[in-house]
Order: C-alpha cells, then sequence, then structure tokens
C-alpha cells in the first residue's frame, strides 16, 4: 500500500516566530488603543456573510494574507467589552498577563483534564483553588472546586453535585428554590438535568430584590406537607440586574435546618469580598455548600474561566467519576487530583494558568484596590446623577452596579412614554457607539444599567455618557 504525502499543518521556525509576533503586535495595540476606539459594533447577517461565507478552501493562503483579513475584518467586528465606556451585561475588563498566559496555554496545548498528563496544571488548579477557597472562607483540607468555562458551567456542576448528595438517583419529588432575580443560567440547569416545572419555585423578591424569607419559609413547609423534598436552595451574591446580595447568613440557616444544599451564585458579584465593603455585604458566603465564582467577570481574566467551590472536594468525585478501560493507565494515585473527576469535561484547557500569572505578576494587593475602586466609582456614578434634576436613581449603586432612569423632576410623562423614552435613550446611545449601555426591568419600568467593573472606566467616563444620553433625552423630548 503506498502511504500519501505526508500532510504536516507546520510552519518553518522563521515563518513561526515572524506570524507569532504580528500576532503580539496586534495583542498589545489593542490593548494600548482600545480607549480611544468605539466600543460598539453592528453588523447585520448579510454584511457578515458577503464578508466571511465561503466554502472551506483546498488550497492554502500565505499565513499573512489570513492573519491580515482577520485583525482587519474579524477583530474589528466584535463589541470592545473591556472598553471603558462598555457598561453593559457584565463587562469582561481582562488583562494582558492573563491573555498572554492564554496564548501559553493554547501553544503548549496543555491536556489539563488527569494529573498524569499535566501534574504541574494539576497542581496549579490545587494550588489557585486553595487560594480561592481560602478567600471565601470554604474549609482548606475538606473543600475543593474546579474552574470551568463560566458561571453558566459551574452552576450546572453545582447543581448537579447537589442532586446527587441529596437526592441520589431519585429526585422525582425533589424541590428547588430560587428567587425572581436568580440568574437565568441556573434555570437552564435545572432543566438540563431534567427537573420538571413543577420542582421550580421561583420566590418572589422584596423591594430590595433580595430573597424574601418569609415567602420561601411558607413555600418550603407548604412543600413538606404535601411530601416533596426540598433539597436545594440558590441564593445570589451579587445579583445581575441589581448587584444585591440575598441575605446569605438567614439564608445559610434555613438550608441548615432544612437540610438543604445551599449553593450561591456569585458569578459577578463574588469577587467583591476582596473589598471592605464588599466584605461586610457579602458576610455568611462561606456557610454554602457551593460557590460559583467567574474569575472572567470581576476578576478581570479574559474569556473563558469559570469556578465551583466546593465545602466536601468529595462531593464533585462521587458526582463526576466514572471508569473507563481506556483511562485505566492514568488515574494515579489518590492525592494525584483527575480533574476530569471533579467535573464535566474530560478535556479541558489550563485555565489556572492564567489566574496563578496574572496573581503572581501583579499581586492580591492590585485586585484589591481595583475590585475597591470600582465599588467607589459606581458610587460617585450615584452621587452624579442625585446632583440632577433630571434622573431617578431606580436602585442605588450595589456592588458596582447602578440602575437609573431619565425621568425630569416635574414632567408629566405617563410611566409609558417614560419607558419609551429611556428605551429611546439606550438605543440612540447604542446606535452612537460611543457606550455600550443597554436597559433592564425592575418594578415594570425600563431602566437604564451600568456595571462599572472596569477599572479603565474613570468618572469622567460616566459624565461623559450620562450627558450623552441627555443630549438624546433632549431631541427626543422635543420630537
Ligand atoms: C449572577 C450570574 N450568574 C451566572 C452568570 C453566567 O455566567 P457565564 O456568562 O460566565 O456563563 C452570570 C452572567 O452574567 C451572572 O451574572
Amino acid at each position: 500500500m503506498k502511504i500519501p504525502n505526508k500532510a504536516t499543518l507546520e510552519l518553518s521556525h522563521d515563518e513561526m516566530k515572524a506570524y507569532g509576533y504580528e500576532v503580539v503586535d496586534a495583542i498589545v495595540n489593542h490593548f494600548a488603543t482600545q480607549n480611544e476606539k468605539l466600543p460598539v459594533v453592528s453588523g447585520s447577517r448579510k454584511e457578515m456573510e458577503d464578508l466571511f461565507l465561503e466554502d472551506a478552501p483546498d488550497n492554502p493562503t500565505d499565513p499573512h494574507e489570513v492573519l491580515n483579513f482577520v485583525l482587519n475584518e474579524v477583530m474589528t467586528k466584535s463589541n470592545i467589552v473591556s472598553h471603558p465606556k462598555s457598561y453593559s451585561f457584565v463587562p469582561g475588563p481582562s488583562n494582558y498577563i492573563s491573555a498572554m498566559a492564554d496564548s501559553l496555554a493554547s501553544g503548549f496545548n496543555i491536556f489539563s483534564g488527569g494529573w498524569q498528563a499535566s501534574p504541574a496544571a494539576a497542581e496549579m488548579e490545587i494550588v489557585t483553588m486553595n487560594w480561592l477557597l481560602k478567600m471565601f472562607g470554604f474549609p482548606q483540607k475538606k473543600g475543593g472546586g474546579i474552574f470551568t468555562s463560566g458561571g453558566s458551567m459551574a452552576n450546572l456542576t453545582a447543581l448537579a453535585t447537589a442532586r446527587k448528595v441529596k437526592c441520589g438517583d431519585d429526585f422525582s419529588k425533589a424541590v428547588i428554590y430560587l428567587s425572581d432575580q436568580a440568574h437565568s443560567s441556573n434555570i437552564k440547569a435545572i432543566r438540563v438535568l431534567g427537573f420538571r416545572k413543577e420542582q421550580i419555585r421561583v420566590i418572589p423578591t422584596d423591594g430590595e430584590f433580595k430573597f424574601s424569607i418569609n415567602k420561601l419559609k411558607n413555600a418550603i413547609a407548604k412543600d413538606r406537607l404535601e411530601g416533596l423534598q426540598p433539597f436545594c436552595l440558590i441564593a445570589t451574591a451579587g445579583t445581575t440586574n441589581t448587584g444585591t446580595v440575598d441575605p446569605l447568613s438567614d439564608l445559610a440557616k434555613i438550608c441548615k435546618n432544612e437540610e438543604i444544599w445551599f449553593h450561591i451564585d456569585g458569578a459577578y458579584g463574588g469577587f467583591a469580598i476582596l473589598s471592605e465593603d464588599g466584605k461586610k455585604i457579602m458576610k455568611g458566603i462561606g456557610k454554602a455548600d457551593s460557590l460559583t465564582v467567574d474569575p472572567h467577570k470581576w476578576f478581570f481574566q479574559p474569556y473563558e474561566i469559570g469556578c465551583l467551590l466546593i465545602k466536601n472536594h468529595k462531593w464533585l468525585k462521587g458526582t463526576f467519576t466514572e471508569k473507563p478501560e481506556y483511562l485505566r493507565d492514568i488515574e494515579g494515585n489518590t492525592s494525584e487530583i483527575n480533574f476530569y473527576d471533579h467535573g464535566i469535561e474530560l478535556t479541558r484547557r489550563f485555565r489556572a494558568l492564567k489566574f496563578y500569572m496574572s496573581v503572581k505578576t501583579f499581586g492580591m494587593t492590585e485586585f484589591k484596590k481595583a475590585i475597591s475602586y470600582n465599588i467607589k466609582l459606581a458610587e460617585a456614578a450615584e452621587n452624579f446623577l442625585r446632583t440632577s434634576a433630571n434622573w431617578e436613581i431606580i436602585s442605588p449603586a450595589t456592588l458596582a452596579v447602578i440602575n437609573f432612569r431619565y425621568n425630569p423632576i416635574g414632567n408629566k410623562l405617563s410611566e409609558k412614554k417614560l419607558d419609551a423614552l429611556n428605551q429611546k435613550i439606550s438605543q440612540s446611545v447604542v446606535n452612537s457607539k460611543k457606550a455600550l449601555l443597554v436597559t433592564t426591568v425592575l418594578n415594570k419600568q425600563v431602566v437604564l444599567r451600568m456595571c462599572l467593573i472596569n477599572p479603565r472606566t474613570t468618572l469622567n467616563d460616566v459624565k461623559e455618557t450620562i450627558a450623552l444620553c441627555e443630549s438624546f433625552a433632549n431631541q427626543n423630548s422635543s420630537n
């Protein structure tokens, strides 16, 4: 049999270098100039297809030509989520060291699934997980955790574990509780896990958007009376809408008394614990059975890195271990952790590396400073808005999130017209591409929401954005 020509998919040493330097130059240039660019892009499906749609080519193209096309056409057609005026959803401020760490992880193509494939990667995940366990007051020796692609996967991993530990294989009577402000990824996870609609209790929040303890207690009591099994409660430490932290200590007590698994979703807000103010608000977070935090949000890491912390590492192993014959030879001894046994993924990229390198390089003090700055910035933004008769604060600055709406004192606009006006302001700001500021709905009112977790954002950026909003408000009021 004739063996076909070898296909190596390789470049020469010099070609690789030249190519790599161009990539690094582009990334450095992006970091250096992003503040001056417009944070918002737009593009219809047709425009994107006109640019990119083609059949997979059989023949090669010069690598620099492909790279230039990508730099000019692809990289320019995404919102800059690390831009100082990118306020919406949860921004991704990122940092250069971690971006380079990700390049190393990909460049060396480290398999971060099992101990034997990379003892250093596994140990680094153990070490960084220990830092996180300590940060959040989780037990050091008994506790454990795993890096995931993001908060959604961390929540799914947590709820799968909760179900296994509390219900075993029969979860037909299990009931799960969460507030109407819990992030949608939790409901998604619950559905993925196969729970029926009747097994989910969405508890209304109180006037401050916090879990209503009385309503929760009533719901649990009613479910017990009906012979159901309350098994898991999901609290939020930093709701996406308003930054609100649920009454964690009270909820922890209820869960303890009722033997309910206590999961806290701190995906966006959890890292506030690194600031003095946040630490007070986060009281009780260490009492959770499981906690989601998302380093790719307020710990300034590039996508993707989420994290699940757990009170007892054995719970993860008990939920996710499978023993196929083809992984026999890499099982190792019991002290050598195979992270594929602690979560859903087998093949995993080396996420701990960026966490490790950025913390080692900048030091925790710098991270703490950035987070404290963000919290103070949101408070300063609130104070600034309060000096104007045009703006109404709907939910005050909490964990760097603030909600407000244009509602000049003495105006005679109906609620419907105010909603339309604020929607229009947001649309006009986004259409101008000068800032990414979108709306949410609180108490049935359309409001503008600013999430200020980017250390690059200044109070002046906020003031300029408010001035932009006012200019559009004036245009739309006079129309
Ligand atoms: C509270 C909360 N939980 C979970 C998520 C989902 O995280 P991810 O987008 O990393 O999957 C988010 C995202 O904004 C969030 O704010």
